[in-house]
């Protein structure tokens, strides 16, 4: 699949701006705060419900105004399609004008992948954004996932009061089974669904990692959770009741999953340089793009904004070398150059995007 368009009123500091995108790989380069990364940003708020830089959506909006609109016109399967997204009090998204019930039916039309600098943190934060990395990645390919994920954590909510209750106004304690049971039921398919996904990446990754790194780096993905399976989740949960009664939450689960990222089996977040870490990473979104093409036989969009930095030429080639067949949007402040590839140059200057040609 590939956007045609994007058109933008009243989104950050555009106004109203059309961007005409070519199917491989287009290029955006400008001075600092002139638009690029709000670019990116309309396409993920296009395609995944939210942006990726705020939960507040007026911050989309233009300042001094009251409603914003981004429309993205894709071809997928050959069929030209849209979808528009419109907000001011609320937040409204139609596909091909029709109009979505909940925001999260939007999850899924288009499929991204998106690289940003924050990314590193994948690595270095506490373990809530590695999980929102894995969340993000199913959810694109499996519906189901993200109405598992809300069951989930609404039980979570409801366990967590009853654990409070028990303690403070002595609730009965067989009870709290019930929330056991429904905890388990939900969290081992979350379980499930992660273990696979990671074990798809693993089969990406390695191969992508090692020919960017001239064979020097073998790389490897580990799934950390605090369950194996249902009856070790099961066995676990009643072994922590009293603590988890006298904590007031729920130790064990998939609330608490995590993963490590190794390279040449040293874990990278703590021994990684800070390329190693960012090409990790890179490396993680590209074996993401594959799996997303395996599920989907579609090619994901690649959105990479700012990506040359702190990445030697070997690397940026070795990656963007890599993609062949997916459209790209990269971001950038200096003129990309690499040799022996074809692509479109924009400049971003004031919220105003200036197709410069191709190169
Ligand atoms: N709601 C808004 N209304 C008006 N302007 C906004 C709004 N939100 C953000 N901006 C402005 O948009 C500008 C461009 O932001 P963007 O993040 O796209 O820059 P950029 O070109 O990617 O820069 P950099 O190279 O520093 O990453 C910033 O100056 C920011 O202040
Ligand atoms: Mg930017």
């Amino acid at each position: 699949m590939y956007i045609e368009k994007i058109k933008l009123q009243n989104f950050r500091n555009y106004s109203f701006e059309e961007i005409n995108l070519c199917e491989g790989i287009n290029i955006f380069y400008g001075d600092n705060a002139q638009g690029k990364t709000n670019i990116l940003e309309s396409i993920f708020l296009s395609s995944l419900g939210k942006s990726f830089r705020t939960n507040k959506d007026k911050e989309l909006i233009k300042e001094n105004e009251n409603s914003a609109k981004v429309e993205i016109n894709f071809f997928k399967d050959n069929r030209k399609e849209k979808i528009k997204v419109e907000l001011s009090e609320k937040k409204i998204f139609s596909v091909n004008d029709i109009i979505l019930k909940k925001t999260s039916e939007i999850v899924g039309k288009v499929n991204i992948v998106l690289f940003t600098p924050e990314d590193i943190n994948i690595l270095k934060n506490e373990p809530i954004k590695r999980r929102r990395f894995l969340n993000i990645m199913i959810s694109q390919l499996r519906p189901l996932y993200i109405h598992l994920l809300s069951q989930y954590n609404k039980i979570l909510e409801q366990r967590n009061n009853y654990l409070k209750q028990i303690k403070y106004e002595n609730k009965n304690k067989e009870n709290l089974e019930i929330w056991d049971e429904q905890l388990i039921k939900i969290g081992i398919k979350i379980f499930n669904y992660r273990k696979e996904f990671i074990e798809k990446i693993n089969k990406k990754i390695n191969v992508i990692h090692l020919e960017t790194t001239e064979n020097k780096e073998n790389i490897e993905i580990k799934y950390k959770s605090n369950i194996e399976n249902e009856e070790d989740y099961r066995k676990k949960i009643k072994i922590k009741k009293e603590e988890d009664i006298q904590k007031g939450y729920t130790s064990i689960g998939i609330h608490r999953d995590d993963f490590d990222i190794f390279i040449n089996k040293k874990n990278v977040s703590i021994f990684g340089s800070q390329g190693q870490q960012r090409s990790s990473i890179i490396s993680l979104k590209l074996a993401e793009a594959e799996v997303i093409y395996d599920e989907k036989e579609d090619y994901p969009v690649i959105l990479l904004d700012d990506f040359m930095s702190e990445l030697d030429k070997k690397r940026i080639k070795g990656f963007v070398g890599r993609i062949k067949n997916n459209q790209v949007l990269i971001t950038c402040t200096e003129k990309f150059n690499i040799d022996n590839m074809v692509y479109n140059i924009y400049k971003v200057e004031h919220a105003k995007v200036e197709r410069k040609g191709e190169i």
